[in-house]
Order: C-alpha cells, then sequence, then structure tokens
C-alpha cells in the first residue's frame, strides 16, 4: 500500500516509526525544508514525490496513493483531510479532526459519500490502560456520572500551551478541545453515551499572565534570577533535563545543543511563561448533560503541579476509579467485590505505550478488511462536539 503524509512533524514521524512491511511512503506534503529532506531520506521518498505546500502536492495526480496521514495543524485538518477523500483516499487524522462542528459534518459526509474510512487519531481507545478502564466499567451497569479531571503537568503546559503552537486560540482552537478530546471521546465512548444536550462552560488564564509574573522575574528564564527555582524554567527543562526536544529542528552543521541555546536566547521557547502571548485557557470546567441522562463533569487543570488524570465513574452497580495508572472497581453489596489493577509501569512505554502503533495497524487492518477503524469519524463525533460547545 502506497500512502502520502500530509505535515511532517512530531506526530507524523511516530506514525511513520510504527509502519509494517508492505506500506510505502510514496509523497510528503511538508512546509518546512529541514523536515522534508530528513523525511524523503529516512523513508526513501524520491524528490518527485516531495511538495513544500499541500497546492502543488494536489494538482498532481497520485493514482499511486491509497491512503493519507493527516499530521498537520490543527486548522487544517479539515480542508487537507476533505481533498484526500475527494480522491477517494482513505485518511489517517489527527485529533482535534475539526475544529467546529460545520468542518466536522462536512468531512463527514464528505468520507460518506466518497465510501471511504476517516479513522481519527484517539490514541486512549486503544491505550492497555484505557481499554481496561472500559473492561471494567462494564461491570457498572448504565453509567450516571462521571467525573474527571486532566492535570496537564507544569512541562506539557508551558511547552504546548504557553510558549508552543497551541497557545493562541486563532491559530489552533480553544484549548478543551486540543487537550481534553481525547478526554471527552473516550468517557463518552466508554459510556456508550450520545449527544450533549446542555453544556456548562467556564475558564481562565489563572497563572500565565503578566500580573501573576514573580517579583524580579526576567523576560527570558536565561537572563532570570528566579529560574534555579521556577516550576516552568525554560533553562532546566531543554538544557539540563533535555526534555521536550523532539520537536527541535537540527540543521546540518549544528547540534541539538546549540538549537537549545538559540531557543533559549531567542526562540519562543526560552520565554518566561508569565511574558507570553499565551491566550488559551490555562484552567477550565465543563459539565454538559448527555443523551441517556449521563452527567459528565470534566475540569482541565493547566496550574497544578502534577501530570495525569483522574477519572471516577459511577454506575447502577458500583464505582469506577482511575487514578495514577491505577484502576480500582467497587461493586456494591458483593463480598471480595474490590478489583484492583496496576498500569503504573506504563508510563515509561513509548509511542503512547504502544497506543500509537495499535493505531496506526488499526487503520491499515481496517482498510484491507473494510471495517470501521477504531475511532471512525462518525463515533468520535459526540467528544469532538462536546468540545466545540465548551469551547464556544
Ligand atoms: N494524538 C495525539 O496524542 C497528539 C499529540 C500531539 C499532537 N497531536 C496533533 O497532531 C497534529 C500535529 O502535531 P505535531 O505535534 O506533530 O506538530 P508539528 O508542528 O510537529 O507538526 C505539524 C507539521 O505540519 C506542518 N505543516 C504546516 N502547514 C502545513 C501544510 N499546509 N501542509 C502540510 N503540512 C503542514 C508543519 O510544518 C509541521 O511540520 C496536531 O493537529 C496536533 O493537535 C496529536
Amino acid at each position: 500500500m502506497e500512502v502520502a503524509v500530509l505535515g511532517v512533524g512530531n506526530r507524523a514521524r511516530k506514525y511513520l516509526s510504527c509502519l509494517p512491511e508492505g506500506v510505502r511512503v510514496s509523497c510528503l506534503v511538508e512546509p518546512e525544508e529541514i523536515r522534508l529532506r530528513q523525511a524523503a531520506v529516512r523513508y526513501g521518498v524520491p524528490e518527485e514525490g516531495c511538495f513544500r505546500d499541500a497546492a502543488s502536492f494536489f494538482a498532481v495526480p497520485h493514482p499511486e496513493v491509497r491512503a493519507a496521514i493527516v499530521a498537520a495543524p490543527d486548522r487544517l485538518h479539515v480542508p487537507l483531510a476533505l481533498a484526500c477523500v475527494e480522491r477517494g483516499w482513505h485518511v489517517l487524522l489527527e485529533k482535534p479532526a475539526a475544529i467546529d462542528d460545520e468542518g466536522y459534518i462536512s468531512l463527514m459526509e464528505a468520507a460518506d459519500k466518497a465510501g471511504v474510512h476517516v479513522g481519527v487519531c484517539l490514541e486512549l481507545r486503544l491505550h492497555p490502560f484505557f481499554r481496561r478502564m472500559r473492561e471494567l466499567a462494564a461491570h457498572l451497569g448504565p453509567i450516571s456520572r462521571i467525573d474527571h479531571e486532566e492535570h496537564i503537568g507544569p512541562d506539557r503546559m508551558s511547552h504546548t500551551f504557553v510558549r508552543g503552537l497551541w497557545s493562541q486560540k486563532a491559530a489552533t482552537g480553544p484549548i478543551f478541545l486540543s487537550k481534553c478530546c481525547h478526554d471527552a471521546d473516550f468517557l463518552m465512548w466508554l459510556a456508550g453515551a450520545g449527544k450533549a444536550l446542555e453544556v456548562e462552560s467556564s475558564g481562565s488564564i489563572e497563572r500565565f499572565r503578566s500580573d501573576r509574573a514573580p517579583e524580579g522575574a526576567a523576560i527570558r528564564c536565561i537572563d532570570c534570577p528566579l529560574e534555579r527555582t521556577c516550576l516552568y524554567s525554560a533553562v532546566d527543562l531543554y538544557r539540563r533535563r533535555g526534555e521536550w526536544t523532539g520537536g527541535f529542528d537540527v540543521p546540518d552543521g549544528l547540534t541539538l545543543a546549540d538549537v537549545i541555546e538559540s531557543e533559549l536566547r531567542e526562540g519562543r521557547y526560552g520565554r518566561c511563561v508569565y511574558h507570553c502571548d499565551n491566550d488559551v485557557y490555562d484552567t477550565q470546567t465543563v459539565t454538559a448533560l448527555l443523551e441517556g441522562g449521563l452527567r459528565i463533569n470534566m475540569h482541565l487543570e493547566g496550574t497544578s503541579g502534577r501530570e495525569g488524570r483522574v477519572t471516577q465513574i459511577i454506575g447502577e452497580r458500583g464505582v469506577l476509579t482511575a487514578r495514577d495508572g491505577r484502576l480500582r472497581l467497587m461493586l456494591d453489596g458483593h463480598v471480595n467485590a474490590i478489583e484492583e489493577d496496576d498500569f503504573s509501569s506504563l508510563n515509561d512505554v513509548p509511542l503512547h505505550a504502544g497506543a500509537d502503533a495499535a493505531l496506526v495497524h488499526d487503520f491499515l487492518e481496517s482498510i484491507e478488511c473494510g471495517r470501521e477503524p477504531a475511532a471512525s469519524l462518525r463515533s468520535a463525533y459526540p467528544g469532538h462536539h462536546l468540545c466545540f460547545l465548551a469551547g464556544e
């Protein structure tokens, strides 16, 4: 099978590393020259298969292409996926599948009309911990309420949503959509829930704004007298710990250490978190009543020092809790009805604990077998729809 890849950044490279034998990358579309060149060498894509922009890629026919991976920035998902679907290609589409309801529905209709599969990259559905959570939740009977908290964590929050490419709503979309579409999708899918009927949402920027800067904080971490004690120090994150540097491109003749130093001195990732141009919320609470009567409460927290999700699901027959990689099922009125599973060691397993590879394999198999992918556009709609409403 021949595939085209649109947007060869961090996510696409992960999916490409999971492609099985027999799947060939015949086209790459990527505006950043260095990324395009490095990927072309790595995946053996000839010059004529490399495109710096989508318009020139779509201007020529590609009869060999059967499927596309769309992993470009969020606002391009619908236009790029639509163009692929209209050519009769199956699409593995990064989340969020769309940034609004209108775009989502137009893509869903176009895919149905073309008779192709669009699989959305919602890894939680294939993640071992969350799969087990869904299995255990099946013992609860009808679910009446879900409470869910997502702590983004200081490293991800500062790198991605304050300094990084998801810090401005106009460039990406609301943070609840970017970050919590995984959660809304998974929880609603687990509960077999329908669309949201009523949504209340409130959010704000509580911490990452200039009037909350500690006294004496400099504009860049590298110049800051408080850097050694700041939870959000870029010097600590990139130079000392070497975390979150996978997205830094290293031009020929330079090293990663050179690129980090240049980011710290003059790049977006060296800026003080209290002096950035972020406008997405760092805390948001969403409460929804869903078709069928289920209530779901979700809280996104970008200011706490911890990272991870905490979930409690209440059903007719008991309660399931999930936190810190542990699952605990308590069934009412039964002796020995507590089941505990510990998945905390999975935190160290790369590629979302194997879920990225599972997603790619599932997508390819769905094409071969003519069945829906694990997270089809239609099945992922209720979760996205809730996020669109919460974002509004
Ligand atoms: N599934 C997940 O868990 C997960 C995690 C992180 C990000 N994402 C999503 O994956 C997508 C990509 O994120 P990323 O972290 O790889 O970002 P990235 O910036 O590393 O990659 C995006 C790439 O798209 C390229 N691009 C820009 N305009 C383009 C165009 N017109 N045509 C083709 N390519 C274009 C960029 O140059 C960049 O290389 C985003 O939509 C993001 O929300 C998903």
